[in-house]
């Protein structure tokens, strides 16, 4: 499966720890960045992103920002992109099961990593 991932600066650190775990399980990666903590504007992240599901050249898209809700407001704005903003597993799921959601968005001041690698995990499978 290959998956587009983006982030802005306050969402870098949860994205570099997500993009690891899927590398890892061997999924293919595209990394828009960003790829340093200097500020930046995240819609510029989120539609690339976005752009590349609704394209389909990705089969699925995660997004990281502060509290995931740029992220997903950025996300949906784009024909075709069913953005799912989860804190918990629960919703995760749902989003996949009854919204057939095609990127997953989370907010790394929100949502810890430990946390974060098991809804990302719930999501994918
Ligand atoms: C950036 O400081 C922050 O506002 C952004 O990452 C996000 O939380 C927006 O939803």
């Amino acid at each position: 499966m290959k998956i587009v991932i983006g982030s802005d600066h306050a969402g870098l650190e949860l994205k570099e720890y997500l993009k690891g775990i899927l590398v890892r399980e061997n999924y293919e990666v595209i990394d828009y960045g960003t790829d340093s903590p200097q500020s930046v504007d995240y819609p510029d992240y989120g539609f690339k992103v976005a752009r590349d599901v609704a394209a389909g050249k990705a089969d699925r898209g995660i997004l990281v920002c502060g509290t995931g809700m740029g992220m997903s407001i950025v996300a949906n704005k784009v024909k075709g992109i069913r953005a799912a903003l989860a804190y918990d597993t629960y919703t995760a799921v749902q989003s996949r099961k009854h919204l057939d959601a095609n990127i997953l968005v989370l907010g790394e001041r929100v949502t810890g990593k430990g946390l974060a690698e098991e809804i990302m995990k719930a999501w994918l499978s």
